[in-house]
């Protein structure tokens, strides 16, 4: 039955990528953007850009204003209790970086920090490379056979050494929600301080950081249908207050002098430079935007897609889903065929679907594998979607049979 999407209209790069013979189902990579964001972004830009919190012209203030109230936005949109408990950031992958210098100081050799065997990369070589600097252990965290951090061997492995317990929420490879609330809740049993990548989980629902009680929350705003470029850090007041100021800069300073400065709290003291001012003023209007849908339909929807997306992977003969997707995405390989020569006739074909390690290497070679083809869904994407798709699967796998 085909099941259309009631807000593909409200993305016009959808619509465009059609008349290219384009299919994309590669949102977890990057999602489209609804035309709300684009009115913000061009309404910014030819009623009067300026720099904000340093001019008191009208387009200063004005600039100001609606960064701040984009502020307010996304500390609503993560139920945070305070817009200043709000760092913006280059991506997430800036904000993960940042975690990893803001804290390096409180941790010496022996310490121990947590990641998960799925984690992207973002959420990998940020703490290895710190593990290597201090002469820390990196503890890494095993699956089970579903694909998710199997919580009885997480919960051995997380102990009083533990000072860093680092996971993703949802897996950008296997698509599986993470046991957060469990993980979280011993962690800070256990005195450690807990990051929590939600760079692909924030797209799938909405999710309250102060009843999961995580130290710190990382997302990137292009993921979640705003602009490139600016990614969020939450953080709870008292876990912002132990960051140390990791870049150095115009705003972020209280007093300089020329051999001494001190700097500001978050989240002005993280914000080096000029920020991402347009972005963060358009991530506002895409939050405007996903807020002003019904919730309900929206999850309804991404799991009928979903469902459609196993089925017709299932149905396939030689098709490997890897874990056991619960929403969003779902990777796979195919028996006898390289991921590569795959992608490559679904690109001939106009699919836009991701392959390769998908940027959590350690988990692909683990699993015995070089690459898997992701194919990944938005709000946006219908049952034809998925069809084009398959078929273009169906001809792709004749051939190379
Ligand atoms: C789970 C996860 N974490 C972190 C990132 C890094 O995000 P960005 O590249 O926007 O910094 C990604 C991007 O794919 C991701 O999927």
């Amino acid at each position: 039955m085909f099941q259309p999407s009631p807000w593909r209209a409200d993305f016009p790069a959808i619509a465009a990528l059609q008349r290219q013979h384009q299919t994309y189902l590669d949102s977890a990579a990057t999602t489209q953007k609804p035309q709300h964001l684009l009115d913000a972004l061009s309404h910014y830009y030819t009623q009067g850009a300026a720099n904000v919190h340093r001019a008191q012209h009208l387009p200063g203030a004005l600039a100001t204003q609606a960064f701040e109230a984009s502020r307010e936005k996304v500390a609503a949109w993560l139920n945070a209790a305070d817009a200043q408990q709000i760092v913006f950031t280059h991506g997430a992958t800036s904000a993960l970086n940042l975690l990893a210098y803001g804290l390096e100081w409180r941790l010496e050799a022996g310490d121990e920090i947590a990641v998960s065997a799925l984690e992207h990369h973002a959420n990998l070589l940020p703490w290895q490379q710190l593990a290597q600097r201090r002469g820390l252990r990196l503890v890494i965290l095993p699956l089970d056979a579903n694909g998710h951090i199997d919580l009885e061997a997480a919960l051995q492995l997380i102990g009083p050494r533990t000072r860093v317990l680092a996971v993703s929420q949802l897996s950008n490879v296997l698509g599986t929600w993470q046991p957060l609330q469990p993980l979280l809740d011993h962690a800070r049993a256990q005195g450690a301080l807990s990051v929590v990548d939600g760079a692909q989980g924030v797209v799938h629902g909405r999710h309250d950081v102060q009843q999961l009680g995580c130290d710190f929350y990382v997302f990137s705003s292009h993921k979640l249908y705003g602009p490139d470029g600016l990614g969020v850090l939450y953080g709870r007041r008292e876990a912002l207050g132990l960051l140390r100021h990791w870049q150095f800069g115009g705003e972020m300073v209280q007093l300089a002098g020329y051999q001494q400065s001190s700097f500001r709290p978050a989240p002005l003291g993280f914000e080096a430079g000029t920020p991402p001012i347009a972005s963060v003023i358009g991530l506002g209007a895409s939050l405007d935007y996903l807020a002003s849908l019904d919730a309900t339909s929206v999850v309804e929807h991404e799991a009928a897609l979903h469902r459609h997306l196993l089925r017709g992977l299932n149905d396939r003969e030689g098709v490997r889903i890897l874990g056991a997707p619960q929403l969003a995405l779902a990777s796979f390989v195919v028996e006898g065929v390289h991921n590569a020569d795959l992608a490559h006739l679904l690109t001939e074909q106009g699919i836009a679907v991701r392959a390769g390690h998908h940027c959590a290497m350690p988990l692909v070679n683990s699993l015995g594998l070089d690459g898997a083809i992701r194919v990944s869904l938005a709000l946006y994407n219908d049952s034809h979607d998925l069809e084009r798709f398959f078929s273009a699967l169906d001809q792709a796998l004749e051939l190379l049979r």
